[in-house]
């Protein structure tokens, strides 16, 4: 029984590969697009028309891509895989799609991106992976994949997304990042610095909602104020300890927003930023205060000491003359009076 259906099977899977189009899709020749949604496709097709450009998927249960599964299709444009079953790629997965422009992997189930599997898409101009559970992106996820204007992580489990990353998209337009759990700690900060830059350069961007730690959930990242990540570091350890001897001269000539970050201590294990951080020079003017407060106390109470021992030698003085000299006088003429001056001669 089951080998009579595999054979009939086989029999319309070989009657339509003829035809150029899989059992249950439509292949549409003027437009190069093959229809295969809503199809309980748990695989992606095989013999489908080599021409195609259009490639829709979406509505299956899909849930692995082989390393040849788009051998057949090297001239793909549109890849819709939206709401399938797929919980990882493959490194090679879309390796051979040169001229794929849009992917669409929303409503999956990916948990896990491989280091390379963007990579060598030259063309690739959206990559919709929203709606997914992804936990982290590799940091050489954008090599090679330069031309991505649009980039949708929406809805992910995402708490942190190197700076690097974005910074190898250099033609992004629109970043989605809402609904992930962003952790707004120093994890975010490079971030921050990136997404403001992008709004800056006219990108549009849905923001960031922190998640964690508790005092900032809700918040809008780009409110966070910069005091809250003084305790960051921000690069290598010694250029920390130098902008702190040097009042971080250096960090002013790096990006405009990262010039409260200098304020603070670098070089803390502990990467919660600090609730209250007072800036360096706020604190160098309470020491300032502080010492010349001092210093000026100390000179006020020796001035005293001063005037005190004057006036006690003064009145000293005078009394010694008046009992010692006096009386001297008193035998010589009792009643001449001599003027003091006179009396120490
Ligand atoms: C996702 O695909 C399933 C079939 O696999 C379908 O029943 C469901 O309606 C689709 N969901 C959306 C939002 O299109
Ligand atoms: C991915 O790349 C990172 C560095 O960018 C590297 O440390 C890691 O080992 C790579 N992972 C794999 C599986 O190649
Ligand atoms: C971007 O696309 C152009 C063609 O549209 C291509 O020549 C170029 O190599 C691509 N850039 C990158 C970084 O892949
Ligand atoms: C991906 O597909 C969904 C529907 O499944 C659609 O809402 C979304 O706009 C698509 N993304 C892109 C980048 O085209
Ligand atoms: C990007 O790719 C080039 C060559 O393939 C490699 O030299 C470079 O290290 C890669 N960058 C990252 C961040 O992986």
């Amino acid at each position: 029984m089951k080998g009579h259906w595999l054979l009939v099977l086989s029999v319309v899977l070989l009657i339509y590969a003829v035809h150029g189009c899989p059992h249950k899709c439509l292949c549409y020749t003027t437009s190069k697009t093959a229809d295969c949604k809503n199809r309980g496709f748990t695989e992606i097709p095989a013999h489908l028309p080599p021409e195609i450009q259009i490639l829709q998927l979406q509505n299956n249960r899909i849930w692995r891509i082989n390393q040849n599964s788009f051998t057949g299709t090297p001239l793909l444009k549109i890849l819709d895989l939206s709401n399938n079953s797929l919980s990882s790629l493959a490194p090679g997965a879309f390796q051979k799609l040169r001229y794929l422009q849009v992917l669409n992997l929303t409503r999956n189930l990916i948990h896990y991106i491989e280091n390379k599997t963007f990579s060598f898409l030259p063309h690739l101009k959206e990559l919709d992976l929203s709606s997914n559970s992804i936990i982290r992106l590799p940091e050489s996820f954008g090599n090679s994949t330069g031309n991505i204007t649009l980039l949708s992580v929406k809805h992910n489990k995402l708490q942190k997304m190197e700076r690097v990353l974005l910074e190898s998209l250099p033609n992004l337009k629109v970043v989605l990042f809402k609904d992930n759990p962003w952790q707004c700690n120093c994890n975010v900060f490079g971030l921050k610095l990136w997404l403001e830059s992008f709004l800056y350069r006219g990108g549009i961007s849905d923001g960031i909602i922190c998640s964690t730690p508790g005092i900032r959930k809700g918040k809008d990242l780009l409110k966070v104020p910069y005091e809250l990540f003084g305790a960051c570091p921000l690069r290598t350890a010694h250029v920390h300890l130098a902008s702190i001897h040097h009042h971080s001269f250096e960090h002013r000539s790096s990006p405009k927003h990262a010039h409260h970050s200098e304020h603070g201590e670098y070089g803390r294990s502990n990467c919660e930023p600090k609730p209250k951080p007072r800036p360096v020079s706020l604190r160098h003017a309470i020491a300032t205060v502080v010492i010349t407060g001092v210093i000026c106390g100390i000179v006020c109470l020796m001035m005293l000491a001063a005037a005190v021992y004057g006036c006690a030698y003064a009145a000293i003085t005078a009394k010694y003359h008046r009992e010692h000299l006096a009386p001297v006088k008193q035998h010589g003429t009792p009643e001449e009076k001599e003027p003091f001056d006179g009396s120490l001669a």
